[in-house]
């Protein structure tokens, strides 16, 4: 299955979501640099992806961790976040509250025999693991709500990074707050497998955009369908693209055996880097 009778050239993406601004690529360098750290010192494409994404949640500036949209009333945030690496490792959380990290929540969560958890039972298994902590919004989100109140625009949406390690893992990790408008309970397509993301031995897939229709289109494993049919990054993250209705915001970035690619229909926060190793 693996390219294991070789050493792989170490690949990193990072995404600030559909609709970032550009300026804020400085975000996802930093988390670019930070997994791919990992990867040089031989580490998993695993924990590669859920670091670059935690630092993501940190920032503030983008849509996850502190940095989610508020639901409805203003004032309550609550996250989905997933990992999964081509060995079918995945965990997810959905609706989660009180942990500025969900993504290392959905990552313990592969400790577990469960796939996914929901809600409450998500936030008090946080709380299990020492991952509970208090999630103020930050000034970005809070900016981000009135902007939405006064004009009703599309958010930013979701983080998210795809890995190759030395041993040609792929892995995929995602984290978001949501997108407007939004009920309590709202769940999209992050912690949904093959809808937000999908890692196999071809490749790994994250998506950004608005949930709803992301999930009719299951666009993680249609773009993963691509690469497994050798049809190349480029391609195949394009053909999906192209199939998509373009007045709704999607971003995709993916990474194959051999290139990476970032493909979206709005400005989107991204960076890429290739590591030391034969390809
Ligand atoms: N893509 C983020 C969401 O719609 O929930």
């Amino acid at each position: 299955m693996y390219n294991n009778h070789m050493t792989s050239q170490p690949a990193i993406i990072a995404h600030g979501g559909v609709g970032s601004p550009p300026e804020y690529r400085d975000g996802c360098v930093k988390a670019v640099e930070r997994g791919m750290e990992i990867l040089t010192q031989g580490g998993e494409a695993l924990e590669a992806v859920v670091q670059a994404v935690a630092m993501l949640e940190e920032d503030g500036r983008f849509n996850a961790g502190r940095g989610s949209v508020l639901r409805l009333d203003g004032e309550t945030i609550e996250m989905d976040a997933s990992v999964m690496d081509a060995e079918g490792r995945i965990g997810a959380v959905a609706a989660i509250r009180g942990t500025p990290h969900p993504v290392l929540v959905a990552r313990k969560l592969l400790e577990t025999p469960h796939i996914l958890l929901a809600g409450e039972g998500a936030t008090r298994f946080a709380g299990q693991h020492g991952l509970s902590g208090t999630v103020q919004p930050s000034q970005e989100a809070r900016r981000r709500f009135q902007e939405w109140q006064r004009r009703r625009g599309q958010p930013t949406s979701t983080v998210g990074a795809v890995a190759r390690d030395r041993q040609g893992r792929f892995a995929v990790a995602s984290s978001t707050g949501g997108s407007n408008v939004m009920l309590l309970g709202r769940v999209g397509d992050t912690p949904l497998v093959g809808c937000g993301f999908y890692a196999g031995a071809a490749g790994a897939v994250a998506v950004t955009g608005i949930g709803e229709a992301i999930i009719k289109r299951m666009v993680a494993k249609a773009v993963y369908d691509g690469l497994a049919a050798g049809r190349g990054v480029q391609a195949a993250a394009q053909g999906v693209m192209k199939q998509f209705p373009q007045e709704i915001p999607l971003g995709i970035i993916a990474l194959d055996v051999t290139h990476g690619t970032v493909v979206a229909n709005r400005p989107m926060a991204a960076f890429l880097k290739f590591g030391e190793g034969s390809g």
